[in-house]
């Protein structure tokens, strides 16, 4: 036995609320892991709703992992929604055109860059993450946490903004688990190794 097949859109019998994501995204600038899931209490397609303001003429990314979990009304700001902020005014006179339009001539939108998430990251009920953050292997966001800033990798962020609560396993096994990056291995290892992965002593792990 080696687990689920990855490939399939609804990996648990008779439920359509759990997916594995991969497999539903139709937007080229999201790219999804293996066995990452989302769950929602509705509908699946929800999840791409949830990518806000991503819009293909600014061509950011939202770029996530393997064998992450999402909970249902996660959200991700993208680019899309940012205004200047240096200005005077944030208010966008341009699109409006009508003799507006060289409002922005010399100007651009902020942009912050991709959405990066790492692997076997759990993103809690109603996160929302913004442009241009970078969440570190295995970390945990809190329910309800607003993610502004980059997230050191196995550690719990938790608030609005999100600050850091603290580190799952001390500095060696962090260091270990980043090295071995479990989630890379052949499935059959994975599967071998399950009892061990879902338990806290790294030493057991079968090489
Ligand atoms: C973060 C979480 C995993 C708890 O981790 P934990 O190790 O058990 O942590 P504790 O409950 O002991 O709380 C530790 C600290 O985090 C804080 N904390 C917990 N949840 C928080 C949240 N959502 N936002 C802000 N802070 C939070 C606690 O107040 C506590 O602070 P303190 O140390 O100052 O007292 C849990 O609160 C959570 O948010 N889980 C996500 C659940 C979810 O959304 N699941 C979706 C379905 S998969």
């Amino acid at each position: 036995m080696t687990g689920p097949n990855k490939n399939i859109k609804f990996p648990l019998e008779n439920y359509d609320r759990l997916c594995f994501l991969k497999n539903i995204i139709k937007n080229p600038n999201i790219i999804v892991g293996d066995y990452t899931y989302y769950d929602d209490f509705e509908n699946v397609e929800n999840f791409e709703k949830n990518v806000k303001y991503h819009f293909d003429f600014v061509g950011d990314k939202l770029i996530i992992g393997k064998f992450c979990m999402i909970a249902s009304d996660v959200k991700f700001i993208m680019n899309g929604a940012n205004h200047l902020t240096n200005s005077l005014t944030t208010y966008p006179f341009a699109i409006f055109g009508n003799g507006w339009e060289n409002a922005m001539e010399g100007k651009s939108y902020p942009q912050k860059g991709n959405i990066n998430i790492g692997n076997d990251v759990w993103i809690g009920y109603n996160a929302t993450i913004m442009a241009g953050v970078t969440i570190g292997d295995g970390a945990i966001i809190a329910t309800n946490s607003t993610v502004i800033k980059d997230v050191e990798p196995y550690s719990i962020v938790g608030g609005n903004p999100a600050k850091e609560i603290k580190k799952r396993f001390p500095k060696e096994t962090i260091s270990k688990l980043l090295e071995l990056k479990w989630w890379n291995w052949d499935i059959e290892k994975i599967t071998k190794n399950i009892k061990n992965l879902t338990g806290s002593e790294i030493e057991k792990i079968i090489e």
